[in-house]
């Protein structure tokens, strides 16, 4: 038997749902590139996509959207577990313990009724936890809106511009789904047992919450105040960083070995999205160089933008404050969960990995 620390290099699942090419950065979601779907799709059809397989015509996207809009009211149950959690607890705590309240419809096995509920919901819990630990009211859902603009919507009180919402969504469409990452194989792992869906998604709200996963992209904006505000210009502060021996956030990933498809795809976006955006501009300028300084002080690492390099912008740009960052990533990610678990139903073995002892023989 092969030990492997992490995991790394072991294949835990055949999936239909998405292909990572870290060599050629590549990241296609049922085979259609995510890059392409974040330019031309809607959040709606992307998730559709991911749970169904293919994309909707307008009939399923009709029903879809309809499902979706239905589902989004807060229960009256969870509205009673926000106002009395307290309000010092991190948004990941109470969309965990929301989630863990509701009635699973079916234990197993698990139902894209149950599936579109759960996506539905996530903005809903996210938008009514800001509002209430700011001091303000919930604000309803608006039926008239779709997914994305809703969301901003419930959290500003005020309808999205068109330039906010699209970068926004092109930002969840981007991150619905990556693999076999540690919060996707958590609820796979839950889900194996025959346990219910919303179990599975707590599995997952678990193993996001973690800095090494979920991260925010605060260490980026961070970085680039940093180094557009020091006298001497960006490159020689980045210069100082890598000679500490510091890192340098929103670079490097450890499966892409050249620029992340989700970072090119999303600068591409916020580019041609129109207007000034002073942030925007610091991060392409800021990207060129540390990259060349990256290949310079760290040759043959492959170091390159990753993706929350420019999710970074699009928080900014929308004035997000850095604790909605991880919450707001689960709102695309509750997706491909949600695909995942539907897709271990479908040929299910419990996962039960072996150990190597390396304790005390016997005594
Ligand atoms: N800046 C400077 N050097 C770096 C960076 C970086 N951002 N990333 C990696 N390196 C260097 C390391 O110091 C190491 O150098 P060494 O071999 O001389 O010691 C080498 O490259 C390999 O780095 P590891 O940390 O071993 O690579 P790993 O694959 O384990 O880590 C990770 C990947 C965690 C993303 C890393 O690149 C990193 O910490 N980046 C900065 C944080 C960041 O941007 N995180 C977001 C990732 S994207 C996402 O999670 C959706």
């Amino acid at each position: 038997m092969m030990f492997s620390k992490g995991l790394e290099g072991v294949v835990a699942a055949h999936t239909a749902i998405s292909h990572v090419d870290g060599n050629k950065g590549k990241l296609l979601y049922r085979g259609y590139d995510a890059g392409e779907l974040a330019r031309t799709k809607s959040f709606e059809e992307v998730a559709y996509l991911l749970l169904n397989g293919e994309l909707p015509s307008n009939q399923q996207l009709e029903t879809f959207t309809f499902e979706l809009v239905k589902k989004r009211k807060l229960l009256s149950a969870l509205d009673n577990v926000i106002t009395s959690l307290p309000k010092e607890l991190e948004i990941m705590d109470v969309l965990r313990t929301c989630i863990s309240c509701l009635n699973p419809q079916t234990n197993w096995p698990p139902t894209k009724e149950e599936a579109i509920h759960l996506i539905a919901l996530f903005p809903t819990i996210i938008a009514a936890w800001i509002r209430y630990e700011n001091g303000e009211k919930p604000i309803k859902p608006d039926q008239t809106l779709g997914h994305v603009e809703n969301y901003l919507y419930m959290i500003n009180g005020e309808i999205p511009t068109n330039a906010h919402s699209s970068a926004l969504t092109a930002y969840l469409i981007l991150t619905m789904e990556h693999g076999m990452n540690a919060s996707t194989f958590a609820a796979r792992v839950v889900s194996s047992t025959e346990s219910d869906l919303p179990s599975a998604i707590c599995g997952a709200l678990g193993a996001m919450k973690g800095p090494l996963h979920g991260g925010a992209p605060t260490g980026v904006l961070q970085l680039l105040d940093d180094v557009t505000s020091h006298a001497e210009g960006p490159e020689k502060l980045l210069r100082q960083k890598l000679e500490r021996g510091e890192k340098l956030m929103g670079f490097g990933h450890r499966v892409y070995k050249t620029t992340d498809p989700r970072a090119s795809a999303l600068r591409d976006v916020l580019s041609s999205s129109g207007g000034e955006d002073h942030t925007l501009s610091k991060a392409v300028e800021v990207e060129k160089t540390a990259t060349l300084l990256l290949a310079e002080y760290k040759p043959g690492r492959a170091l390159h933008v990753n993706v929350e390099y420019y999710a970074a912008t699009v928080m900014d740009a929308l004035s997000f404050k850095s604790e909605w960052f991880t919450p707001t990533f689960c709102v695309s990610r509750v997706v491909g969960w949600c695909a995942h678990v539907l897709e271990q139903a479908e040929d299910n073995r419990i996962f039960r990995p072996d150990q190597e002892y390396i304790g005390v023989r016997e005594r």
